[in-house]
């Protein structure tokens, strides 16, 4: 697809959900497997599929509903995505960030991102939230590759403050006020959909990680080439490295038991910031 046909394509999505959604959206929050259901949490949610929003896939992971809820909470306008698309779904990495960019599009400048991840350093074990500090880009792929879309941001944006300062302190602050143990770490994003080796896990912790998944890493790109404010939250699902052996429905379950925390912390943030 060519630049021009891109734009072509977040325009038409854009104009799609300004016809059903009364007001731009302050907040976007993005919930990944497992972490679903905070939608239902907004006053008057509205819910539209990923497949009914022009040139949207659906989404195919178990764990991932495939639909955006618009609502509202403590008098801000939020979108909730419920489910997200990933690089090992096939995905080009420009499909990646098109949610959020057909968001940024509408005017939405601020973003909360969730994803399940695999614990690495010593101290992090599953249900653990971990607030993610920095990133490494492992996924072989970059979502700005192709054409600038010069109306978004310029060609070679820094990504050296990606995490919001203030939203992360915010954060923390609720986290404790709620006796919720979080930590913050270094994520890093891999293709998978296979879990990594030991020698892969081994590797990461030389690197410097201390948490591993599949997401989130071209959002926050894409999100941080138009200059727009984003925190993100992995919950540790799952031990890596030695003699864990990852399986989906343990990550799924762990997320179960870890999701209505999450949603409180994020609330909690959207009503704090004006
Ligand atoms: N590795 C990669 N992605 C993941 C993991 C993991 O251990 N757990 C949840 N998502």
């Amino acid at each position: 697809m060519d630049s021009l046909q891109y734009h072509d394509t977040i325009d038409r999505a854009a104009h799609f959900l300004k016809t059903r959604i009364p007001v731009v959206p302050d907040w976007c929050v993005i919930l990944g497997s497992g972490l679903g259901g905070l939608g239902d949490r907004l006053t008057d949610p509205l819910s539209i599929p990923y497949d009914s929003i022009p040139g949207f896939p659906g989404t195919t992971v178990q764990g991932h509903a495939g639909k955006l809820v618009v609502g509202t909470w403590s008098e801000r306008s939020v979108a909730v995505m419920e489910g997200r698309f990933h690089a090992y779904e096939g995905h080009d990495g420009w499909m990646l960030v098109l949610p959020v960019r057909v968001l940024m599009m509408l005017g939405t400048s601020r973003f909360c991102i969730t994803n399940a991840a695999g614990g690495i350093r010593a101290d992090i074990v599953p249900g653990d939230l971990m607030l993610i500090s920095d990133h490494i880009n492992l996924l072989g792929s970059n979502p700005l590759t192709g054409p600038n879309l010069a109306d978004f941001g310029v060609r070679f944006p820094a990504m050296t403050a990606c995490y919001d300062e203030d939203f992360r302190s915010r954060i923390a602050a609720i986290a404790r006020k709620r006796s919720v143990p979080m930590t913050s770490g270094v994520y890093a994003a891999l293709p998978g959909p296979s879990y990594e080796t030991n020698a892969e896990i081994t590797m990461l912790r030389l690197l410097g990680a201390d948490a591993v998944g599949m997401s989130t890493v071209p959002e926050v790109i894409a999100i941080r080439h138009a200059n727009r404010r984003v925190v993100a939250i992995s919950l540790i699902t799952n031990a890596t490295g030695g003699g864990s052996v990852p399986t989906h429905e343990e990550v799924v379950a762990l997320a179960d038991t870890r999701r209505s925390d999450l949603h409180g912390i994020i609330l909690e943030l959207i009503s704090m910031v004006e």
